[in-house]
């Protein structure tokens, strides 16, 4: 995967609540370009493959529960600059620190139901789109 590129996903609790179309637009209207996107639902374990970074933290058996708790819909995003640019688009962690007009200030319940997904590197961008898509190259 070439470096203009990011991987997303929109999580239970936004999809649950009807927000993945309010999100999606806000995503587009920053002017990235969708290049995969499909609604797919993790089990724990995939849950725990995706975010096994994460294993040591006391967090990490809710988090697996949480995001295997309902639908998701995990894209691949395209923009100069995509990964950066999309960590600033969704804001902070915990949403009671996110910057106002962020997707996680707007949309977020708590630090963990915080509604969407940035990858953080170019090297897990393509880790992550890889998990959910395959060989990305292809598109
Ligand atoms: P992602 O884009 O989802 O990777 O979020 P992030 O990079 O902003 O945060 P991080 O990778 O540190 O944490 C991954 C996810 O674990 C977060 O998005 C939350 O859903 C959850 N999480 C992080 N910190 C906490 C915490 O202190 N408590 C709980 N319950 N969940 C947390
Ligand atoms: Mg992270």
């Amino acid at each position: 995967m070439s470096t203009n590129k990011t991987f997303t996903m929109i999580k239970p609790d936004a999809v649950a609540d009807g927000n993945s179309g309010a999100i999606i637009k806000m995503i587009e209207e920053a002017g990235f370009r969708i290049v995969a996107l499909k609604k797919t639902q993790l089990t724990p374990e995939r849950a725990g493959q995706f975010y096994a970074v994460h294993a040591e933290r006391p967090f990490y058996n809710d988090l697996c529960k949480y995001m295997s708790s309902g639908p998701i819909i995990p894209i691949i995003l395209e923009k100069e600059n995509a990964v950066a640019d999309f960590r600033t688009l969704i804001g902070a962690t915990n949403p009671a620190n996110a910057d106002e007009g962020t997707i996680r200030k707007l949309f977020a319940k708590s630090i963990e139901a915080n509604a969407i997904h940035g990858s953080d590197s170019d090297e897990n961008a393509q880790i992550e789109g890889s998990f959910f898509f395959g060989n990305v190259e292809q598109f």
